[in-house]
């Protein structure tokens, strides 16, 4: 009887404290995943883009400002914020091509399912894909993608 107690007793302060040091144990484990978690995504997110992205400032923005972007894609109105290089490359990565791309197709007015409506809402950009700001787009996809 007595020892049946005692030993009781004795579980339920080992288990109390054994619990307590499992938590911080986790806790601790927890957050050093995050911190390197963290590391590994700034690590990669800034090898992938850095480069990328330097490219886009030094070739494409100017392109952009040259042929009036600005005036509807500035400030928070109409989005895209074509001059943000996170905001434009989504649309330069879907499709299959330098000249095969939604942002191509959108600025030489290609491709639209109703042929009277506008595949740009801020109309037709490129006159064909070899003229600015195409040109300089089909060579940031290369930049991009053909690696
Ligand atoms: C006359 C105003 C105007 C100008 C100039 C203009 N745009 Fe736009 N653009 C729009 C509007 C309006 C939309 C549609 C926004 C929406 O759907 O919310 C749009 C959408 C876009 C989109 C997204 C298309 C989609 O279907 O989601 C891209 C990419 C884009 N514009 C790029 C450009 C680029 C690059 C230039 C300069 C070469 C430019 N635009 C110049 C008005 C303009």
């Amino acid at each position: 009887m007595h020892n049946k107690k005692t030993s009781n007793n004795k579980n339920t302060s080992a288990f109390g404290t054994d619990h307590m040091t499992k938590k911080e144990d986790f806790k601790i484990k927890a957050s050093s995943a995050l911190i390197g978690l963290a590391t590994i995504f700034l690590v990669l997110s800034s090898n992938i883009s850095q480069a990328d992205e330097a490219y886009f400032n030094a070739n494409v923005v100017p392109q952009l400002a040259q042929h009036t972007c600005a005036t509807c894609h500035v400030g928070q109105y109409i989005r895209p914020r074509v001059f943000e290089y996170r905001e434009l490359l989504p649309y330069l990565a879907m499709g299959t091509a330098r000249d095969n791309n939604v942002l191509i197709a959108k600025m030489t007015n290609a491709r639209h399912l109703l042929p009277d409506v506008a595949s740009h809402p801020g109309g037709q950009k490129c006159s064909s894909k070899d003229v600015e700001p195409c040109a300089t787009f089909m060579k940031w996809w290369d930049e991009e993608f053909k690696k």
